[in-house]
């Protein structure tokens, strides 16, 4: 059974003093430990998809891992760290991840526990997904695109949200909550609660972005580096842990079909700006993503004209 292999962070966390020797990264690969206002989404709605999902990973364990799974290929899934089938340094994270777009397909393979999860979180999707396409209108129209172009080449588009869990960590010096990425996807909303740990890296510097109240932080992913031939840049970014307080951070994913081509929109390439990358799908793209784990170095590189 599936559920006998799980090994949940939050829940060996509670009795450990030491951070296992699998989590513990290279030395010199450590933390060096030292947003959209005015969206419009009511503070209501982001308490509810806050409280009930911080309700669902005070679950007993019994009842959470019934929604455990390593294949990344379920819609619905809790998982812990990163790609736990490829990864040699294991990640201080448990999260359940789901697709919410269109709601209808994935709905009833959500969570039934706590009972008021697939109300609040579907509420909360509807919102993140009026935010994210005003937010792709404004990014097309600040490129000097039609204020649909982004929109139409993502196809049928993708909604995705990871409810990410970071339990207290012993020895946060040690590990990451998730190491420097850049998001796969087109742009991210994040959701993040009271305690600080998200850090983006700026000139070369690792800076924390701590939370705001009601607001979200928003990450530009690699196919928006792509589709802009490099005038938006995806951010590489990072969270880390501490040894006193748990966190939750909830980022909506926003991406396009997976078959949807991909590639620099025509408008923004000429002699003076030659295309930057080479036309891929989704597909080919977010494979490749996954299977080599997070990283600095961007997996743009195999697509680079
Ligand atoms: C992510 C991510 C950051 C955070 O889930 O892709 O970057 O603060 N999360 O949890
Ligand atoms: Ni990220």
């Amino acid at each position: 059974m599936e559920s006998s292999r799980a090994n949940l962070i939050s829940d060996l966390a509670a009795t450990l003093s030491h951070v296992p020797s699998k989590f513990v990264r290279p030395l010199g690969e450590r933390p060096n430990l030292e947003e959209v206002v005015n969206h419009g989404v009511e503070e209501e709605v982001v308490e509810k998809m806050m409280k009930v999902s911080r309700e669902f990973f005070e679950l007993p364990e019994r009842e959470r891992v019934k929604w455990y799974s390593e294949d990344p290929l379920k819609t619905t899934r809790l998982s812990t760290s990163f790609n736990v089938k490829t990864e040699k340094v294991g990640n201080w994270r448990d999260y359940l991840r789901l697709h919410c777009h269109p709601l209808q397909n994935y709905i009833n393979e959500w969570p039934t526990n706590p009972a008021s999860f697939k109300s609040h979180v579907a509420h909360y999707c509807t919102h993140m997904r009026a935010l994210s396409l005003l937010l792709l209108g404004a990014i097309s129209e600040s490129l000097g695109l039609d204020a649909d172009y982004i929109n139409t080449v993502l196809g049928q588009h993708g909604q995705h949200m990871a409810i990410n869990y970071y339990p207290p960590c012993p020895q946060p010096d040690l590990t990451y909550g998730l190491p420097a990425h850049a998001d796969p996807n087109v742009v991210t909303l994040l959701l993040q609660d009271q305690v600080s740990g998200l850090q983006v890296l700026i000139d070369g510097k690792w800076v924390a972005v701590d939370p705001v109240p009601n607001s979200f932080t928003v990450n530009i992913g690699d196919q928006m580096q792509v589709i802009s031939n490099d005038r938006y840049k995806s951010v590489l970014h990072r969270a880390v842990v501490n040894c006193s307080k748990e966190r939750m951070s909830i980022p909506t994913f926003y991406c396009p079909s997976p078959d949807a081509v991909i590639g620099p929109a025509p408008q923004l390439v000429d002699h003076h700006h030659p295309p930057h990358y080479t036309d891929f799908t989704y597909t080919e793209y977010y494979h490749n993503f996954w299977n080599r784990g997070l990283s600095r170095q961007t997996c743009l590189d195999i697509f680079k004209a």
